[in-house]
């Protein structure tokens, strides 16, 4: 497939690395870099090669944004026809982990994009931001609810109603994000983090960001059987036999991912 909005690459160790490539307007997200990542994302997940997915941007920007000029002119049914922001379930679509590499600008659906990652890895350049009420809008992409259950309602009220900006410090302290590395190795600590998470069992690495993600749709039983039936069908797999004689034998598994 030729991109012309991303850069795709396959890394070391079932690592795939997206990287969003429209630098001169700070990698705003328009609906054709969206429709590719969606493409990329559909076509990583089938690929058995793959088994975790970095994505990224440059070091001025990870994405400052849904693209304001592609929709500042469109009415309520345009937006509501074209629902680019129903690309973004794409990323929520994808069964195995992805991390987002975050340096400089991450505003709007950048942050919302980020968000809907399952980790982040920031730059000590990061800021994080949701500005959409300064154009007379509000976040569209997950931005209410995802910021508001990562850091917390008081914070979450001051970034979108005042468009406070986080510094990756503030960040990681408020667990938007998991680690903050310095901007020069950012995109490698992400790759590193990837690598490891890659050589792990598939399938129990599967199963569990699926439970994990259930904690924000579900009751508290209703995870917990969730959960619960996950581990149980894990035992029905060649890595969980393949796991536990490993441990037993004290030798490293093997992963099939079957
Ligand atoms: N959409 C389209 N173009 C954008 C953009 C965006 N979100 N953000 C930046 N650009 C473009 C600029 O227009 C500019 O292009 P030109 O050179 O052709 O004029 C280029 O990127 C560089 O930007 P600046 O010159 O503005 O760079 P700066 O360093 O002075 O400022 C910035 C950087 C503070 C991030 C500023 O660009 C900015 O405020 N951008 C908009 C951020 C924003 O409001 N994002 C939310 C968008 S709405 C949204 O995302 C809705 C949703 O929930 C899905």
């Amino acid at each position: 497939m030729n991109y012309e909005n991303i850069l795709l690459t396959h890394q070391d160790g079932g690592v795939a690395l997206i990287r969003l490539n429209r630098p001169r307007a700070l990698n705003a997200l328009n609906p054709a870099l969206m429709t590719e990542l969606g493409q990329a994302f559909t076509a990583l997940d089938g690929d058995d090669s793959v088994r975790c997915i970095v994505i990224t941007g440059d070091e001025r920007a990870f994405a400052a944004g849904a693209d304001i000029k592609d929709m500042a002119d469109a009415s309520a049914i345009d937006m509501l026809t074209r629902d680019s922001i129903g690309l973004y379930d794409s990323v929520m679509a994808v069964h195995k982990p992805i991390i987002a590499a975050v340096s400089g600008y991450c505003l709007g659906g950048g942050c919302e994009l980020a968000m809907s990652c399952d980790m982040i890895v920031a730059s000590d350049t990061a800021k994080f931001g949701q500005p959409e009420v300064n154009l007379g809008v509000i976040p569209g992409a997950g931005g209410t609810q995802r910021l508001t259950r990562a850091v917390g309602k008081a914070i979450a009220m001051e970034m979108i109603l005042n468009n406070r900006t986080l510094t990756a410090e503030e960040a990681g302290h408020f667990g938007l994000v998991n680690r903050v590395v310095p901007v020069e190795g950012h995109l490698d600590e992400a790759l590193k983090l990837a690598r490891e998470i890659a050589a792990r069992a598939p399938l129990a690495i599967r199963l569990a960001k699926d439970s994990i993600n259930k904690a924000y749709e579900m009751t508290l039983q209703e995870g917990l059987a969730f959960e619960r039936r996950n581990f149980y069908f894990l035992f029905g797999t060649e890595d969980q036999k393949e796991g536990m004689s490993a441990f037993v034998a004290k030798r490293s598994p093997e992963w099939k991912g079957r």
